[in-house]
């Protein structure tokens, strides 16, 4: 293995962030590809075989250019899709990102639990599946929050928030039968985790919200855990189209360890 090898984390746009900053903590010295599809999107409107055919073609063009060691798709709307497919196409190792219904299913006293995600994710049979394997006697409602991606994307280019996108995803959840008992959030969207604080307050301070994004760094850890790490140049993030304001952008980038950003061509 190159020990300048990196590790390419993979979204449709800024969220693979909140998987990036835990695999900084778990994984200091790796050397990273921070890659998005920002000409795609957001994925969470777009059906399972666009989301899959897009997936799947960067993924192979973005290994065969850079020879990452592993690819984490830091996105649970291609997780939840694309990930088998992937796996079936590449020969690297692909850690995924799945909704945190496990954990979540094992801290809720009240027995619900609320996800939001986008409207491609709560929709997949995957979900269905872990709700049946891991909370198969609690009740887990589910609501489309895919105006949050909007609001991230917006929040770590230094744009205000407008609180109504925080409420009514709030009132998605909370409005449902038996959504006033939602003691534990699953944040099923990697976008969602950049806008923690701000969900935690509308839901209230008793309500847990919980994502993945540990987990996986614990995952990635593992499996290069007898691999060296020197890195021969910064870390750079790999857009699929010019971001339209990279000025504002910048300042977040490197706050995650990303120095500048190329076009993938
Ligand atoms: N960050 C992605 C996820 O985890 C999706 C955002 C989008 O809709 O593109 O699901």
């Amino acid at each position: 293995m190159d020990a300048a090898a990196p590790i390419l984390v993979f979204d449709s746009g800024v969220g693979g962030l909140s998987v990036l900053a835990e695999l900084r903590k778990a994984l200091p010295a790796a050397p990273v590809i921070y890659a998005a599809d920002n000409g795609g999107l957001p994925y969470g409107t777009k059906s399972e075989a666009e989301i899959a055919a897009r997936v799947c073609g960067l993924l192979g063009r973005m290994s065969e250019r850079f020879r990452p060691r592993l690819i984490c798709i830091a996105c649970n709307t291609a997780s939840t899709i694309a990930l088998g497919m992937v796996r079936d196409v590449l020969a690297v190792p692909i850690v995924g990102t799945v909704p945190a219904i496990k954990p979540a299913a094992a801290i809720t006293r009240s027995g619900t639990i609320g996800l939001l995600g986008t409207a491609a994710t709560i929709r997949q049979g995957y979900v269905d599946r872990l709700a049946a394997e891991f909370a198969g006697d609690k009740v887990l409602l589910r609501h489309a929050a895919g105006e949050l991606v909007g609001a991230a994307e917006g929040k770590l280019r230094g744009q205000p928030l407008d609180p109504g996108v925080i409420a009514r995803a709030v009132a998605g959840l909370r409005s449902q039968p038996g959504g006033t008992a939602i003691d534990t959030v699953v944040l099923a969207c990697t976008h969602f985790p950049l806008l923690r604080d701000e969900l935690a307050a509308g839901f209230g301070g008793d309500v847990a919200m919980i994502d993945g994004a540990a987990g996986i760094a614990r995952r990635i850890a593992h499996l290069t855990r007898d691999q060296a790490f020197a890195p021969t140049a910064p870390d750079f993030a790999l857009f699929t189209r010019a971001d339209a304001d990279p000025d504002a952008l910048l300042p977040a980038l490197r706050h995650y360890g990303i120095a500048r950003i190329e076009v993938l061509q």
